[in-house]
């Protein structure tokens, strides 16, 4: 499970620019070449793909970079702010390592996903919404995620769908995950 969300650090969220201009090269050169798949007058399409990658880049996507965004792609910046709002991929503060999204939506609801979620709740000893002191998790609501005969279902850092998570397979999963991160340090470490 190498595909996860790093938290930014205090450094990175202090660098987090105001302005287009103030966007790393880098990371411009990549919107440039998410803007040359529409035609000119389209370039505000790449809205979805630029908020992606300040996403990668600083593990959220802050006010400020949403007004980068939007001042690189001549939108509003209320505009690019209804389209992080809409998506709950996006994360508008820093997130735990692992980002756990339960669809709690009504076909879910009714086999077991809101049980799904307070299992989850109990066993991190957060509540929806929070993170772990320890920066590991995130827990969240999730709408659907499309997969509603496999209920209860979720979606770990946006990317790696889970289905038919009974209570033994979250702690299973959650064990994992923590066992993975803690590999993970201590190979960091040595
Ligand atoms: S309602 Fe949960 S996946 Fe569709």
């Amino acid at each position: 499970m190498s595909d996860h969300l790093t938290p930014p650090s205090a450094a990175d969220v202090a660098a987090i620019p105001v302005t287009a201009a103030q966007l790393p090269q880098s990371m411009l050169e990549r919107f440039a070449r998410e803007v040359a798949k529409y035609p000119a007058e389209q370039a505000q399409s790449a809205v979805i793909a630029c908020l992606s990658i300040v996403q990668q880049q600083f593990g959220h996507v802050s006010v400020q970079a949403e007004a980068a965004v939007a001042q690189y792609l001549g939108l509003s910046p209320i505009a690019v702010h209804e389209v992080t709002t809409f998506y709950n991929m996006y994360n508008p503060q820093p997130v735990g390592k692992y980002k756990l999204n339960v669809c709690t939506n009504l076909p879910c609801q009714l086999r077991e996903g809101v049980h799904a979620l307070a299992h989850l709740e109990k066993k991190l000893g957060i509540r929806m919404g929070e993170t772990t002191p320890d920066g590991l998790f995130t827990l969240q609501q999730s709408e659907c995620l499309g997969a509603c005969a496999d209920s209860p279902v979720m979606l770990v850092n946006d990317r790696i769908m889970c289905s038919f998570m009974s209570n033994d397979k979250l702690d299973a999963l959650i064990d994992g995950l923590r066992a993975a991160a803690g590999q993970a340090q201590e190979g960091g470490q040595s």
